[in-house]
């Protein structure tokens, strides 16, 4: 199939441009990470409180909506990550939704390291105790209810337990970079 696509008379270009499988070298590899990152996201910061009782926290932009009818969510999680083991069925943890005046935080937890990670952020005590940070635009309190492979993340989908919407301005992530919407 991915042979298929490489072959000369399906090329196809469009406004000077030939289309390319991503799967080959370095360079289409980065190709695609850009391509991937023309999609405008929010930016979260997903917690959770790990088996031995510390506090994690990651930034996540794959979140999306999944389900209205039962409550669904989703984010993926890559597997080079330290926090990878964390979120198992049942799980809980929270997605903050980060708001416009945020982005220092957004770093903050894109770095990996838990003693820091948590330093000088003010937390509210959420469902079975996970972190919920304060400021944000909207929250969602979750259970893992499943967990599935996908390349070199895991997809989590998190059933909803409960909501907050503080109706701020968002964090936008574009191209590699912080911005802002402006008020709600
Ligand atoms: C804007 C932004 C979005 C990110 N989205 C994700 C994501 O969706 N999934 C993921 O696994 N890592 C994502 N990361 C990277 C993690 O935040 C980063 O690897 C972090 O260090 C993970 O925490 P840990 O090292 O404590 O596991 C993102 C980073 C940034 C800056």
């Amino acid at each position: 199939m991915t042979e298929n696509l490489t072959q000369p008379e399906l090329d196809l270009t469009i406004g000077g441009q030939t289309g390319f499988n991503p799967s080959g070298d370095e360079d289409s590899r980065t190709a695609f990470r850009n391509a991937l990152g023309q999609f405008c996201t929010g930016v979260t910061t997903v917690t959770t409180v790990a088996p031995d009782g510390e506090r994690v926290g990651i930034t996540v932009n794959s979140f999306n909506s999944l389900s209205l009818d039962p409550p669904l969510i989703l984010w993926s999680i890559a597997k080079t990550t330290p926090s990878f083991s964390c979120f198992q069925p049942d799980d809980p943890f929270v997605v903050n939704v980060l708001a416009a005046d945020q982005e220092g935080l957004a770093t903050q937890f894109a770095k990996s390291g838990s003693e820091t990670k948590f330093k000088g952020v003010t937390t509210h005590a959420g469902l079975q105790d996970v972190p919920i940070i304060d400021g944000c635009v909207a929250y969602l309190e979750c259970q893992v209810h499943a967990r599935y492979l996908g390349g070199d993340h895991d997809i989590i989908v998190g059933r909803v337990r409960r909501i907050f919407n503080l109706r701020k301005a968002p964090l936008l992530f574009h191209a590699g970079a912080f911005h802002s919407l402006g008020p709600a």
